[in-house]
């Protein structure tokens, strides 16, 4: 079996499919940064749906059987139930899910659950509208995403998950809301540790608000027990609520870092693979995709990838001192 230097399998493969997005959060894609004038990959750089397609079958070889599309918002690139199809199709996956932001999905559901999706992923910071707005900074409505969430989950790809980013300040006071909202409809609300990816977010360690907190405000309303996690590495710590009302999720990459069982590669949409989410250079793909290598040399060249990794950056973040630019979260995917 293939391993990296600290014996974790690749099993996730994180696909991004194009760098842009119609919402500007303001922890990810802050318009101070984020502006007219802010180059995004030209067409032409993004690797083709015929490209991706043919990595991820060499990918499946190697022993991943999890993926997930992610962006920017990938709903937004044309066709990509094009892409779902061709990838449900490789052998040896056995889950395929999209991480996108809810606001086309309402459209899009029954023809992604029709190409072969299985789960989908709705990035929702709250369920007030001011404060989703705000988060949003592009002042979309709440209203929409809801109709996505209920699309999705109607078309079959379930359990929907619910991503919260939970920021000190921004929209701690509405976790508690935003939980109850979800309570007793099948969906999982997972609340995540505000974390240092990117040069863009400013983010401080001040801003974040603890997997404790965060446990003890539901807690508090709706008691909560501990639940077995459903695979080995999975992110996001489970607890049921005992009166019977579903589970929620807690990523704790700050105060608890689970690299450890870190099995996820990430491929950005320009061709980029990349070993962890914080890393600052990937490994450039798509040339050879493009010159004309073969599957035997491009399957070497990633087992010696995999067989070289040795990232951990969650768990030495308090260590780093050398500040090197790392990619951004819009860019490589959540
Ligand atoms: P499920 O398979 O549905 O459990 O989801 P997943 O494990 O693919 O998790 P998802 O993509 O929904 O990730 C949720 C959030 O966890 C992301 O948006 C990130 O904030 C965080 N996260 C995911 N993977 C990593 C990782 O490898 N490292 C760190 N530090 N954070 C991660
Ligand atoms: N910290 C934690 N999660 C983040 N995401 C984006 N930026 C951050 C950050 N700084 C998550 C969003 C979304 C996914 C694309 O990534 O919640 O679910
Ligand atoms: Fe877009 Fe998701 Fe980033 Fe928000 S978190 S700006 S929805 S990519
Ligand atoms: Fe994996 Fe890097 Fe995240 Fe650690 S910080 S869990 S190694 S992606």
């Amino acid at each position: 079996m293939l391993t990296d230097t600290r014996g974790r399998p690749l099993r996730d493969l994180r696909i991004s499919i194009t760098d842009r997005c119609n919402f500007r959060c303001t922890y990810c894609m802050p318009k101070s940064v984020f502006d007219r004038d802010y180059q995004f990959l030209p067409r032409a750089e993004l690797l083709t749906f015929e490209e991706i397609d043919r990595v991820t079958g060499l990918f499946a070889q190697l022993g991943v059987q999890k993926l997930r599309v992610t962006g920017g918002e990938p709903l937004l690139r044309r066709g990509v139930e094009d892409l779902i199809g061709r990838l449900s199709a490789i052998e040896g996956i056995d889950d395929l899910a999209l991480t996108t932001n809810g606001s086309l999905l309402a459209r899009k559901a029954e023809g992604l659950a029709a190409a072969g999706l299985k789960r989908a992923t709705v990035s929702l910071d709250a369920v007030d509208e001011e404060t989703f707005a705000r988060m949003n900074d592009v002042g979309f409505d709440l209203k929409t995403v809801l109709e996505g969430i209920e699309a999705a989950a109607a078309a079959g790809l379930k359990p929907v998950k619910i991503n919260a980013v939970v920021q000190r300040g921004v929209n701690d006071n509405t976790i508690v809301d935003l939980a109850g909202h979800f309570r007793n409809t099948g969906h999982i609300v997972r609340f995540i540790e505000f974390m240092d990816v990117g040069n863009a977010n400013g983010w401080r360690l001040n801003d974040v608000v603890s997997a404790r907190e965060i446990h003890d405000a539901i807690n508090d309303s709706w008691p909560l027990e501990p639940a077995e996690p459903t695979h080995r590495g999975e992110v996001a710590s489970r607890y049921r609520y005992v009166d019977g009302g579903g589970e929620i999720g807690i990523i704790s990459s700050v105060t608890a870092p689970f690299c450890g069982d870190c099995t996820r590669l990430r491929l950005s949409a320009e061709g980029k693979l990349y070993t962890c989410l914080f890393a600052h250079e990937g490994f450039d793909l798509r040339a050879m995709l493009r010159g004309g290598s073969a599957d035997l040399e491009i399957i070497e060249a990633l087992e010696a990838l995999w067989r070289a990794r040795a990232d951990r950056y969650s768990e030495i973040r308090s260590e780093v001192t050398v500040a090197l630019p790392k990619v951004e979260m819009s860019y490589i995917g959540g």
